[in-house]
């Protein structure tokens, strides 16, 4: 029988595939295609390959599911398993959605605190003809009462939290261009929303949350948790990555692996600090890796 165009493309992502290989399906070639450090990515969008973005956007930071694809597809094998705790408007599992209507199938369970957010994944899914993932509207502090999150262990943890409340504060627009602000807005006004945390409180929950869900990763499964650097002020250097990776790194077990670099070409250059002073543009966001040991 002829293979289907989305099998004959599986095949040629696994031909050659190393039989040491447990981590993924990936073939040599492709294995190292992904080790590059810094992703430089433009993808759409509008149109078909934008996949809802038109719907997405209404979140203020929706990551594109052909990246989450990416990292899935490294960190998993196929029928594989990934658990997202701060879902949004749903890239972890669209990007399982890809993968599956390409035949490496991927199968995710998301948690996000806001209706609207999976509401409009749920639209995304259909509107797009993607198979719908198992998209929890709940509290991520309580992953742990979920049953689809407990009846399982997954391969992957691969999440974007919330940023924590230090760029939540309003700043006109002189502020804005002096300091240098394209952090997202907070997501809600909620108690819940990790978004609206200062920054010790925001890195305990955080710490605690992945803790409980690092219960349900397999032995030598991967978490991956994208985040964004904060601005400098005069006596934080606010570099968001290096405070979730000394936290992440105290939990027993878990080992942190390194980092990958996402450049995003669609987010805009703003002429911060022109024509005063240097002030950073973050064009970029760090994936964070970790394995569980045992
Ligand atoms: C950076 S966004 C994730 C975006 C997502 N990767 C996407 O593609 O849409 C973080 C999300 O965490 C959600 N969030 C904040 N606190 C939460 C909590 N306690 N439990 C679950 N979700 C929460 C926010 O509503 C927000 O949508």
């Amino acid at each position: 029988m002829t293979p289907s165009p989305s099998q004959r493309e599986y095949q040629a992502i696994t031909k050659g595939r190393d039989p040491r290989n447990r981590l993924n399906d990936l073939s040599g070639a492709a294995w190292v295609h992904f080790l590059n450090s810094v992703d430089v990515t433009h993808y759409p969008t509008r149109g078909p390959e934008s996949y809802g973005h038109d719907l997405r956007r209404v979140h203020p930071s929706p990551k594109p599911p052909q990246l989450m694809a990416r990292y899935i597809e490294f960190f998993t094998r196929r029928g594989g398993w990934v658990l997202d705790p701060f879902a949004g408007v749903g890239g972890t599992l669209l990007g399982c959605g890809l993968l599956a209507r390409q035949g490496r199938e991927r199968y995710a369970v998301g948690i996000e605190l806001s209706p609207q957010y999976v509401e409009i994944y749920h639209q995304v899914c259909q509107r797009e003809g993607l198979p719908p993932q198992t998209m929890i509207c709940g509290d991520a502090r309580d992953l742990l009462r979920f049953p689809a999150v407990t009846e399982r262990t997954f391969d992957l943890i691969l999440t974007d939290p919330p940023y924590a409340d230090m760029m939540a504060r309003p700043r006109s627009g002189e502020q804005r261009k002096r300091e240098g602000h394209t952090m997202p807005r907070p997501f809600s006004d909620s108690e819940a929303d990790l978004g609206n945390l200062d920054r010790e409180t925001f890195l305990d929950t955080l710490q605690r949350i992945l803790a409980d869900a690092l219960t349900r990763l397999r032995p030598k499964g991967h978490l991956v948790v994208f985040c964004k650097d904060l601005q400098p002020t005069e006596t934080e250097h606010n570099m968001l990555h290096v405070y979730i990776t000394e936290r992440l790194m105290a939990i027993p077990g878990l080992r942190f692996r390194g980092y990958k670099i996402w450049a995003d070409q669609v987010q805009r250059l703003y002429p911060f600090g022109y024509p005063y002073t240097f002030v950073a543009n973050q064009l970029h966001q760090f994936a964070l890796i970790f394995r569980k040991e045992h």
